[in-house]
C-alpha cells in the first residue's frame, strides 16, 4: 500500500472548527484518558532531549507539543484550524503555536529534531504530502513520529472494539459534542487507515528514512511510528 488519499480539507478544517471546544473533554470520555499514556510513549520513544526543536503537526489543542515542552523546552504547534490553535494558546503559554497546514510548512529544510503527528495523519488529505513535509523539516538522524488509530489485530477483542466504535462511540461522542457525524466519521476513517506495514510503506514512498519502525498500542487500536531521517 503505497497509496492513500485522504479526506475533502474543507469539510476536516469545518468539523474540526465546530467541535474545537468540546474536543478535549470528548477525547477523555471516549478514550477513558488513554490517549495521555499513547501521548507520553510517543515522546519517550522520540528520544527526545532538553533543548530539542520540536515541531508538534496537527496539534488541535496542542496536547503532544505540551507534552514535548515539559521534555525539551522547546516545542512548536500547528494546525491549519485557527480555533483549535486559539484553544492551544490558552492552555499553554509557554508553547509556540501557529497555523500552518502540514502539508505546507513555513519552516527551512533541517530546522527541527523532532516533527510529531497524532491523530492528524488521518485527517490530512494528502497523507504523503503530510510526512513530506514533516521529514523535510527535520535534520539528518532526527525523527518523524507518528500516532494513530489503526485496526486491533486479535480478533476476539477486535470484536468487541467494533462494537464499540460502531455503536457507542458516535452516540457517547454525538451527545458530548452535539456533532454526531464527526464521531461517524473517526470511527469509519480510523477503520479503514493503512496500519502496521502498509503505514510504513507510505512513509517510505513519502520521503528517505534510515529506518522506520512501529509498535502497535493497545492491542492494535493505535500504533506508534518511528522514522529515523536519512
Ligand atoms: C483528531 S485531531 C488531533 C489533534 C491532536 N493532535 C490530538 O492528538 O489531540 C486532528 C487535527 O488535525 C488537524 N488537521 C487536519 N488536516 C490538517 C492539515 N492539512 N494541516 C494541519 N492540521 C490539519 C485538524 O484541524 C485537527 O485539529
Amino acid at each position: 500500500m503505497t497509496h492513500h488519499t485522504g479526506p475533502d480539507p474543507e469539510k476536516i478544517h469545518s468539523m474540526f472548527a465546530s467541535i474545537a471546544t468540546r474536543y478535549d473533554r470528548t477525547n477523555t470520555v471516549l478514550s477513558a484518558g488513554i490517549h495521555h499514556l499513547w501521548r507520553r510513549k510517543t515522546v519517550r520513544w522520540s528520544d527526545a532531549q532538553p533543548g530539542d526543536r520540536v515541531l508538534d503537526c496537527a496539534t488541535g489543542t496542542g496536547d503532544l507539543a505540551i507534552a514535548f515542552h515539559k521534555v525539551t523546552g522547546n516545542a512548536t504547534g500547528t494546525d491549519f484550524v485557527p480555533e483549535m490553535i486559539q484553544l492551544a494558546r490558552e492552555k499553554s503559554k509557554n508553547v509556540y503555536f501557529e497555523v500552518a497546514d502540514v502539508t505546507n510548512l513555513p519552516y527551512d529544510d533541517a530546522t527541527f529534531d523532532i516533527a510529531s503527528i497524532s491523530f492528524g495523519i488521518r485527517n490530512v488529505a494528502d497523507p504523503k504530502k503530510g510526512l513530506a513535509e514533516m521529514a523535510r523539516v527535520v535534520k539528518k538522524g532526527g525523527r518523524v513520529m507518528v500516532l494513530e488509530f489503526g485496526q486491533p489485530q486479535r480478533r476476539a477483542f477486535g470484536a468487541a472494539y467494533n462494537l464499540y466504535t460502531r455503536h457507542i462511540l458516535p452516540r457517547l461522542g454525538g451527545t458530548l459534542t452535539g456533532d454526531r457525524a464527526a464521531y461517524e466519521y473517526l470511527q469509519k476513517s480510523a477503520g479503514r487507515f493503512p496500519c502496521g506495514d502498509d503505514f510504513v510503506a507510505l512513509m517510505r514512498a513519502s520521503a528517505e528514512f534510515a529506518s522506520i519502525e512501529y509498535k502497535a498500542l493497545t492491542m492494535g487500536v493505535a500504533y506508534l511510528y518511528r522514522g529515523v531521517r536519512g
